[in-house]
């Protein structure tokens, strides 16, 4: 069946206009005023409101065996809440551990997704060990369809890479073509003060930021920007937080690494002071690179508002506070690191970066969709409204008022980070290739229709 979308103002990266949006069998069919739908065909009246390319999440973990527990949602409810949030594609973190097999870790992140999901998805492949046996699986993982790798320069022994590691996996992924997204703190210096603060009794989760504090961040950044000049291989730094580690990356672009800055949207609305909340409230806020100071935040709207950061994702990365948060009570080093935002990444951006003045609708749109469906090999098919892309569509209620709450997330936690935050605007409709997904921010459709999109190596 077509869908055809009336009168609705078309927002891209770059153009903005009122226009009808005709879908058939999947991708967008034609663009115009006055177009008609064929008989029997669903027509929706987008009056009033925008119209933008389904988001794209660049940074997810879904699937994720990590600090001896499990992040607690699976396909199902996490591509429900990002569909319910306007996110039609996700891009998860495959992580195999140093001890997994890539090839069996790719088989297996692969099996929780297809015939589950729905949205749709692709990965980033996770590169914990490099032997000599690596180069040959890698390479069978890109003709899979796989053109981004993923290194850990923190998590010492369990995901973290040795810097020869660093070294041959950027050296294969210039050779073909291949971007690699790197988590960047030095771990050594995590490992240090982390056993120092313990020592001196320091163990809420609020220590957990002075345990990795800018510096840590800044160093690892610095340390992959020497590796990515030495090698010429084109980087991506995940899950940006402060003001030293994006200087670190501009001053490496400044001198010609090809480097590109994602932001997550924990990092522009929360800070410092949610993880010294009292009673293990804290512990919700525990992330790595942790949320720092106030002050940060305001440098990293300024540095999306000029595209120095081309992406902001949301490091979703969900675990409960009932018997996971809590198994770091006592010991912060011991707090399962992350937050879930993937239903919430968009509204928030919305609202608190458009809507506060901070960013315009173009921005909005080419960093929470555009500028991750260019480098990650999905443009034009995904990250815009042209003929031909898909048809995955968000139409936008700039009139919606609402909170955020845990009551009625589609997320598998027991818990939201921004329970009873205002949001203005939210999706009315959400469309998967011309599919309706979601209605008032509803999922309304149907598990499983999510595709594992192939890609190109484009750098
Ligand atoms: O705290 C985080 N970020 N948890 C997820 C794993 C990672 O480092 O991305
Ligand atoms: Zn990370
Ligand atoms: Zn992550």
């Amino acid at each position: 069946m077509a869908l055809l979308i009336q009168n609705g103002h078309i927002v891209t990266a770059t153009d903005s206009y009122v226009a009808d949006i005709l879908c058939e069998e999947g991708k967008i069919a034609a663009i115009g005023r006055g177009l008609k739908a064929p008989a029997g065909d669903e027509v929706v009246d987008a009056t009033g409101h925008y119209v933008f390319p389904g988001f794209i999440d660049p940074h997810v973990h879904i699937y994720l065996p990590f600090m001896g527990t499990f992040a607690k949602d699976d396909y199902s409810s996490a591509s429900r809440a990002a569909l319910a949030g306007g996110t039609t594609t996700l891009i998860e973190m495959c992580c195999p551990s140093r001890e997994e097999d890539p090839l069996e870790g790719f088989e297996l992140w692969l099996s929780k997704a297809e015939g589950i999901s729905a949205c749709d998805y692709t990965f980033h492949m996770a590169v914990s060990k490099f032997d000599d046996t690596t180069e040959e699986k890698l390479r069978k993982i890109v003709d899979r369809g796989i053109a981004s790798f993923k290194v850990f320069l923190a998590y010492k022994n369990f995901f973290g890479v040795t810097d020869s590691e660093l070294y041959k996996t950027l050296a294969l992924a210039k050779e073909l073509g291949v971007i690699v997204t790197a988590h960047c703190e030095n771990e050594t210096l995590v490992a240090e003060l982390q056993q120092r603060l313990l020592a001196e009794g320091k163990t809420g989760p609020e220590w957990h930021e002075p345990s990795r504090p800018v510096q840590v961040e800044a160093e690892g950044v610095h340390h992959l920007m020497a590796f990515a000049e030495a090698t010429g291989a084109h980087v991506y730094v995940v899950h940006t937080s402060c003001e030293p580690a994006v200087r670190a990356a501009e001053e490496a672009r400044l001198r010609g690494v090809n480097v590109w800055i994602e932001t997550v949207i924990p990092y522009l609305t929360l800070d410092s002071t949610y993880a010294e909340q009292p009673d293990f409230e804290g512990a919700k806020f525990v992330m790595s690179p942790p949320i720092r100071a106030k002050e940060h935040q305001e440098f990293l709207w300024n540095a999306l508002r000029s595209r120095a950061i081309s992406t902001v994702a949301t490091d979703h990365a969900p675990f409960d506070c009932k018997g996971q948060k809590e198994m770091g009570r006592g010991d912060f080093t011991k707090i399962p690191n992350g937050l879930p935002s993937v239903e919430d990444r968009v509204n928030l951006l919305y609202t608190y970066g458009v809507k506060r003045g901070k960013i315009d609708l173009h921005t909005f749109v080419d960093a929470a969709s555009t500028q991750a469906a260019k480098l990650f090999g999905l443009f034009p098919r995904k990250g815009t409204i042209a003929l031909g892309s898909d048809a995955d569509l968000v139409v936008h209620d700039p009139m919606y008022r609402g909170t955020i709450s845990a009551a009625k997330h589609h997320m598998a936690t027991d818990y939201n980070p921004y329970e009873g935050w205002p949001i203005e605007g939210r999706a009315s409709l959400v469309t998967v290739r011309g599919e309706i997904q979601v209605r008032d921010g509803q999922f309304v459709g149907k598990d499983g229709i999510g595709q594992f999109l192939k890609r190109e190596c484009t750098h």
